[in-house]
């Protein structure tokens, strides 16, 4: 039974990957695939291979990007932190953090990697999606999204989750956090709530502490949200929503992207998977603006990603 189930998922794959099967075995049909990528002057307009998607040692944050980043995000102006001290807040998470400083690979290296983004809207509810996103090598989920109770439905699978100090949560011994710093005080936070403790609030109360293993921390480069608001969003919204970074994260870790969990239920309401929608006039929700949902849609037209909107029926 189950494993009837999984067969089937690994169908439904193989008939959705674009290239990456072949790339497995064949380096020619690398350079194949990486043409289909060039040869779209839409998307080569927009995608730019050079932007670091995570803070390295060699990190280095042009003063355009910091103040972008710090006028831009309607967060930052409680704050009153200089480059200075960026860099001094930078410098601290490299020493934490062993990940950061190594540069860690999101997954295998030497062959197509396939990463599966999965969002949280209500249409993953029933979808019966789980064993086909547990197949991808990289699995990266946002915020608090369950799995206990939804495994069928969402999977079981997380190598990496996307979350800031108002969203996060403990993660088990083997998944990366990856950090979205909208903030200065985010990597401060990041930095206390794995050692000391963090004393304090930012807009909201946040958590003092959380349990994630040490090794697999992770943080986006500040230049990378820049780089997607003034590239993808051509600066129509205040900062760009997780899941739109998240997309676009998976683009520039993965050859093959695969978007689970993404846009308006049946009714055309944007609820969560896991719980019933509290209100119900909240739209796309607080920045999840149309624009990311239409080059969402573009990237999927484009073959760039695939997009897994409807229902997977059960049999
Ligand atoms: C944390 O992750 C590292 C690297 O994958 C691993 O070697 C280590 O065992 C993990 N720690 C725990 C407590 O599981
Ligand atoms: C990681 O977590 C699993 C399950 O929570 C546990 O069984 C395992 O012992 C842990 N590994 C290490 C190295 O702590
Ligand atoms: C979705 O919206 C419709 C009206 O547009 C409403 O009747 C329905 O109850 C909503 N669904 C949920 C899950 O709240």
């Amino acid at each position: 039974m189950k494993m009837s189930s999984k067969l089937k998922s690994l169908v439904v794959l193989l008939i959705v990957i674009n290239l990456c099967m072949f790339l497995h075995d064949s380096l020619s049909e690398y350079f194949l695939y990486a043409n289909e990528r060039e040869d779209d002057p839409w998307f080569t307009q927009r995608f730019d291979k050079a932007v670091e998607p995570f803070l390295t040692v060699e990190h280095k944050l042009s003063m355009h990007a910091f103040k972008w980043w710090k006028a831009s995000t309607q967060l930052q102006p409680i704050e009153r932190q200089s480059f200075d001290d960026y860099q001094t807040v930078v410098d601290a998470l490299l020493k934490t953090f062993p990940a950061i400083s190594k540069g860690a690979e999101p997954g295998p290296a030497e062959r197509c990697r396939m990463c599966a983004v999965v969002g949280n809207s209500a249409h993953l509810k029933d979808s019966r999606y789980g064993h086909l996103i547990d197949i991808h090598d990289v699995v990266l989920r946002m915020n608090k999204s369950p799995i206990k109770g939804y495994e069928e439905d969402v999977g079981t699978k997380t190598t990496h989750r996307l979350m800031y100090p108002e969203s996060a949560t403990d993660l088990d011994n083997i998944t990366h956090l990856v950090l979205l710093p909208f903030k200065i005080m985010d990597m401060v936070w990041l930095q206390k709530a794995l050692t000391t403790g963090f004393k304090g609030e930012t807009y909201q109360p946040v958590r003092a502490n959380i349990q994630v293993n040490k090794s697999l921390v992770m943080v986006l480069n500040p230049g990378f949200i820049a780089y997607v608001h003034r590239v993808w969003l051509r600066r129509r919204s205040g900062y760009p929503s997780t899941g739109f970074l998240a997309v676009i994260l998976a683009l520039h870790m993965c050859e093959e992207v695969h978007v689970f969990g993404y846009g308006a239920d049946r009714d055309r309401n944007w609820s969560h998977y896991w719980e019933k929608l509290k209100n119900p006039n909240l739209g796309t929700g607080l920045h999840y603006g149309k624009q990311e949902y239409y080059l969402i849609q573009k990237l999927a037209d484009r073959k760039k990603i695939k997009l897994f909107k409807r229902r997977f029926t059960k049999s």
